[in-house]
């Protein structure tokens, strides 16, 4: 039965499933990079003292989508379009996630409660992050150029996951707990049923690409059900706890990453 080792190294030998996988990755940054910049630009004017840092969340992700592009150059691949099953970023935010597209393309000043939503969503959504990222960090590690890559990445993410539990307790003590333990929680059940349906089309997408069988899909599929039976069972709860991070100031203090 293949692990999770032997499907990265299949997807990552396979020039068309390596392709789909990065320009899937390379979007959802990029889609990311795009959300943060808008609500840095929007910041009320109460929360001033967030809007650098939120910029330098928008720069990161947009940093981790040209690294997946690169990733792609490297090979002389081109990124592919992405199916629209497969889009985490849109499909949270037509659920109502986070905050509304319409509102971020608009130029009204944000709210503080909008504020807090963004950070609470971004709780839940980093988790997800830091932990992919981890996974991938590890079973990248016979190759250098996607294992360097994806550390970078993965440091990234462990700062944003950071920066959020500190900013969220500090407006949990400034008396938003209530409104942001609603929210994280109502974002947390949301993303994990997205994130079931999200893997579950890659990976068919994927499994297309890669000509796997019908009982080597299934067994997959079935590992997705039960990581989805896992999280609906308790194990969200890890994606709305709120700890005080060692590392303070993850966001503040370092040079902002380049845009494009
Ligand atoms: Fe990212
Ligand atoms: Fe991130």
């Amino acid at each position: 039965m293949p692990t999770v080792r032997s499907i990265y190294e299949e997807i990552f030998n396979n020039d068309e499933a390596f392709q789909l996988f990065c320009s899937i990755a390379a979007s959802g940054e990029a889609q990311g990079g795009w959300e943060n910049g808008r609500i840095a630009a929007l910041v009320p004017d109460s929360y001033q003292d967030l809007a650098p840092k939120i910029a330098r969340h928008g720069a990161d992700e947009d940093k981790h989508g040209r690294i997946f592009g690169a990733l792609l150059r490297k090979r002389g691949l081109k990124p592919v379009a992405v199916p629209s099953d497969t889009d985490y970023t849109m499909r949270l935010e037509s659920a109502g996630i986070g905050l509304a597209h319409t509102l971020l393309r608009g130029d009204q000043k944000l709210t503080e409660r909008d504020i807090v939503c963004y950070l609470a969503h971004s709780r839940v959504t980093e988790q997800r992050a830091s932990e992919q990222m981890r996974a991938l960090r590890r079973y990248a590690g016979e190759r250098p150029d996607i294992s360097r890559a994806v550390k970078m990445i993965s440091d990234d993410e462990d700062n944003h996951l950071a920066y959020c539990h500190e900013e969220l307790l500090r407006l949990a003590e400034a008396g938003h707990q209530e409104f942001i333990e609603h929210t994280l929680r109502s974002s947390a059940l949301a993303e994990i049923a997205i994130y079931r349906d999200v893997s579950t089309a890659v990976m068919a997408h994927l499994g297309r690409l890669l000509g796997w069988s019908r009982s080597r899909s299934d067994f997959l599929a079935a590992g997705i059900r039960a990581v989805y039976f896992y999280e609906r069972l308790g194990g969200w709860r890890r994606m709305v706890s709120l700890r005080m991070p060692s590392r303070r100031d993850a966001l503040g203090g370092l040079q902002p990453a380049h845009r494009t």
